[in-house]
């Protein structure tokens, strides 16, 4: 045997030794906090239940159990992605959105929990919605993971929701979540722009569209501006540019008596709520707060044509 071979350190020494899960986790949790990561405990534990397979409850139960070198190698190539500062559920590819889990990946948004106050106050105004013999319709304009879309066809029996993006590749995701939650036959995917295409009318318009404004993006978060897609952030130079241009053609698809829910952001609220008080057709027209107290959502009933 020749003296070379025995110095030759074998491959698996490059790798860390395998450490408890508890070690492993102040480690993650050390890495990620000098990385400037929010939520670096929760993040870290949420790494290690994934590669060990474990739910929360089996996670804490086992702390001292060892990584196994493949868990270990798993740990390890996962956290140089995070370092990174890519998103955990875009390494992941899960999300969870109003109580379900959703494939997500870099072509679309990352659903966010104040989007659930859309789903909410679909719940408060079903049982006013215009009545149709197949139950209500929804259109979710700028569908991303459909999210929305998907919740929606999950929540309310029967309903049916035409989730419309730009992005064919968007749609791609949407597709993948509409048939996880087994609600495909009740989702109908349509590549447009807005409502362009649209020809028929629906009980409801849901929307959560781009409203950041073009030069906020940059000071965002690295997660955010260097990752998210910018077709799904960037709204122009006030950040309404998408929803502008929705405000002027909802009227045509809604039944009367429809309403209309437009997420915005912080600040954006008075501005939407004007733009739809200038068509003298919305009724009752408001504003609703998410859980911080930032006007978050406007709603409007579309009460007839011009007056
Ligand atoms: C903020 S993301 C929201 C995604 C999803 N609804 C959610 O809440 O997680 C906005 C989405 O709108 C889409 N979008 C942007 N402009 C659009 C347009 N003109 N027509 C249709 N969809 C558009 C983007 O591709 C993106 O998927």
């Amino acid at each position: 045997m020749n003296s070379s071979m025995h110095s030759k350190p074998p491959r698996y020494s490059k790798l860390l030794p395998c450490l408890s899960i508890q070690a492993s986790w102040q480690r993650l949790v050390d890495l990620f906090t000098d990385a400037g990561i929010d939520c670096a405990r929760q993040e870290a534990s949420i790494v290690l239940q994934h590669v060990t397979r474990q739910t929360p409850t089996d996670f804490f139960a086992n702390l001292q159990r060892t990584l196994l070198p493949a868990e270990n190698s798993q740990v390890e190539a996962i956290v140089s992605r995070r370092l990174l500062r890519e998103p955990l559920q875009y390494i992941l590819n899960s999300a969870h959105f109003y109580g379900r889990e959703f494939y997500v990946d870099s072509r679309v948004l990352i659903p966010r929990p104040e989007t659930e106050l859309l789903i909410e106050l679909v719940r408060e105004i079903l049982p006013v919605l215009p009545q149709r013999a197949a139950g209500p319709t929804f259109a979710d304009v700028g569908t991303g993971s459909g999210s929305v879309a998907v919740t929606l066809a999950c929540e309310i029996a029967g309903a049916r929701i035409l989730a419309i993006d730009s992005s064919k590749a968007a749609l791609q995701v949407a597709r993948i979540n509409a048939a996880r939650h087994s609600v495909g036959d009740r989702v109908h995917l349509l590549q447009d722009d807005l409502l362009t295409a649209v020809g028929a009318r629906y009980s409801v318009i849901v929307a959560n569209l781009p409203y950041v404004p073009t030069k906020d993006i940059q000071g965002l978060s690295p997660e955010v501006s260097c990752f998210e897609p910018h077709h799904a952030l960037d709204g122009g130079a006030d950040g309404l540019d998408a929803i502008t241009r929705l405000c002027s053609q909802a009227a045509q698809v809604l039944d009367t008596n429809g309403w209309l829910l437009l997420e915005v952001g912080e600040g954006q609220a008075d501005g939407v709520l004007q733009l739809l008080s200038q068509q003298h057709m919305w009724e009752p027209l408001r504003s609703v707060p998410d859980l911080r107290g930032v006007s978050r959502v406007v709603a409007g009933r579309m009460v007839g044509s011009h007056r």
